[in-house]
């Protein structure tokens, strides 16, 4: 589709939407009491299982979130999460979390956190325990330390092997960086509240101390009751410049359908990004209807959804392949 037809298409359904439901400025709709859950992977699917058994069992949005993306963090065979995440350049897994409140915009971040294997739990206390949003590298420890959280070893024998050869290539421990697939779930529960959580051990042999988008407000994740939730997955660098996850709730504030919302995000990337549209970026969100959508830059990305109790991982088409090529650079 041409960049034109997609945004005038984008503009209408907006305005349609907009005209019958008077969605902009409203509280959130209410869905009929069905909780809805999204995430990126598959691995997004025991995820989502968690998340459900949690709230069943009377925890809180944000406790369900919390508990859902602790399962990759705790699975050594995911090896961009939590225990199993690769690491830096120097052997060394920093990890990176965060959840939010949509309702409060209340939220809790770590960024290069060493030594816990569950970052979403320090983030998490970030947001019960401290005034402050986002702790980073031995900052974030001490308070995890302060918080009674065991120092646990976080280097799987999977990523220490994939190190070692990967250093065999690269013995300046020097080369190219890679792999990023954050967890990322979203959670509308029966009052139409939504929370969002993110966790990731970032990109392969990164630099020492980097960041991407997964635990910044805005960029990895972001939610508002009044018009939705989004997180996203893939180079943190190029979600992080157009703000994603905010881009997306706010396209959906104004009437755009999720996949809409996505979509001119991912078209903001495309025509902006020095690399165009050859960018690893997706995302998955739930309007504050409980309308759901996914989108990807490029094939491969799937998402896990969850309706009605029932959890399907689905493949998600790119983006590139769906619109024309003219930001081909
Ligand atoms: N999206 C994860 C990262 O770039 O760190």
């Amino acid at each position: 589709m041409h960049r034109r037809d997609f945004l005038l298409r984008g503009a209408a359904a907006g305005a349609g939407f907009l005209a019958s439901t008077g969605l902009q400025g409203q509280s959130p709709t209410p869905t009929n009491g069905e909780v809805v859950v999204i995430s990126t992977w598959p691995f997004g699917k025991a995820a989502n299982a968690a998340a459900l058994e949690t709230l069943q069992s009377g925890g809180s949005a944000l406790d369900a979130v919390e508990k859902g993306v602790m399962t990759a963090e705790a699975d050594p065979s995911i090896q961009s999460v939590g225990y199993g995440g690769l690491p830096n350049r120097s052997g060394v897994v920093e990890l990176d979390a965060a959840i939010q409140d949509g309702r409060t915009f209340e939220s809790g971040a770590v960024c290069s956190l060493q030594g816990y294997r569950h970052p979403i739990k320090v983030a998490r206390a970030v947001l019960d325990q401290s005034p402050h949003l986002v702790l980073v590298g031995a900052g974030a420890r001490e308070f995890a330390t302060d918080q009674g959280f065991p120092i646990e070893e976080t280097l799987s024998e999977g990523a220490r092997e994939a190190y070692r050869k990967w250093r065999k290539k690269h013995p300046d421990g020097k080369g190219p960086a890679s792999g990023h697939d954050t967890l990322g779930l979203v959670l509308m529960n029966s009052d139409g509240h939504i929370c969002v959580a993110c966790t990731t051990s970032g990109l392969a042999w990164k630099h020492p101390g980097r960041v991407g988008d997964s635990p910044l407000l805005g960029h990895g994740l972001y939610a508002d009751d009044e018009a939705g939730g989004c997180v996203a997955t893939g180079d943190g660098e190029e979600i992080t410049r157009v703000c994603g996850s905010f881009l997306v709730v706010e396209w959906m504030r104004k009437g755009a359908t999720p996949e809409e919302a996505i979509d001119e995000t991912l078209d903001r990337i495309a025509r902006r990004s020095p690399r165009g549209r050859d960018v690893h970026a997706s995302f998955v969100a739930i309007r504050a209807d409980g309308m759901t959508g996914a989108g990807s830059m490029r094939k491969g990305f799937h998402q896990a959804l969850t309706r009605n109790g029932k959890t399907e991982v689905l493949s998600v088409p790119a983006f590139v392949d769906r619109t024309t090529d003219e930001n081909k650079r």
